[in-house]
């Protein structure tokens, strides 16, 4: 069965680009983006790694460490990353696991067979600091994904992890955030929201993003 948000993210042991990772060790108290490709020197790949090794310093600014898989060899992802770096202009600074029998993507359901039988999909996981599964994404093969968008979305999990708030659509880290409907006593609101809130419906009342 595929994973659900909430659940705890399977632990594993298994080869990487920089030598045996055991998932939950190595993972420690940071936050997680695990993400799958289809298989190493394709051009769509190309592009996602070399984006995701630029945006290292963002990643890591929010304490998330970044792991990517296919079901290629170390050796093979050892031969492919100076090509990354050298068309994308970056180097590739977080592991790739190297997933030949399919351990690590079975555990995640990274292969979709009516889509491909034997490569993985562009699965995504966000999983926080718990190991609990907190994002789940699926591309096809054919479309890169917008890793600006996984930022987003960890901001937003921070941000509603630690203050009674969520965050409407399209809303990006500064902008004005939504106060959670099961929040009513005013006291409290105050307390909590300074700077006060506009209700525009009785259940959407927004007020400025409060660790700001
Ligand atoms: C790519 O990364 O370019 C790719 C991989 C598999 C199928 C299609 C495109």
């Amino acid at each position: 069965m595929s994973l659900r948000l909430g659940d705890i993210a399977p632990d594993f042991e298994q080869d990487s680009s920089v030598g045996r990772i055991h998932f939950h060790e190595w993972l420690g108290d940071s936050w997680c983006v695990l993400f799958s490709h289809p298989a190493d020197f394709t051009p769509v790949c190309t592009t996602e790694l070399g984006l995701t090794a630029k945006l290292f310093n963002e990643f890591a600014q929010r304490n998330v460490k970044v792991l990517a898989l296919s079901v290629d060899s170390a050796s093979s992802h050892n031969k492919w990353i100076p090509e990354i770096n050298e068309t994308q202009d970056t180097e590739v600074n977080f592991p790739i696991l190297a997933d030949e029998d399919r351990k690590v993507s079975t555990l995640y359901d990274m292969i979709h067979p009516n889509a491909n039988a034997t490569l993985t999909v562009r699965s995504v996981f966000i999983i926080d600091p718990a190991k609990k599964v907190r994002l789940t994404l699926t591309y096809p093969a054919s479309t890169g994904r917008n890793f600006d968008e996984l930022l987003r979305v960890i901001d937003s999990l921070q941000l509603t992890d630690s203050h009674s708030v969520a965050t409407p659509a399209n809303w990006e880290d500064g902008d004005d955030v939504i106060i959670v409907p099961s929040l009513k006593d005013e006291a409290v609101i105050k307390q909590k929201f300074p700077k006060g809130y506009k209700a525009i419906l009785p259940y959407l009342r927004i007020t400025p993003q409060p660790n700001r």
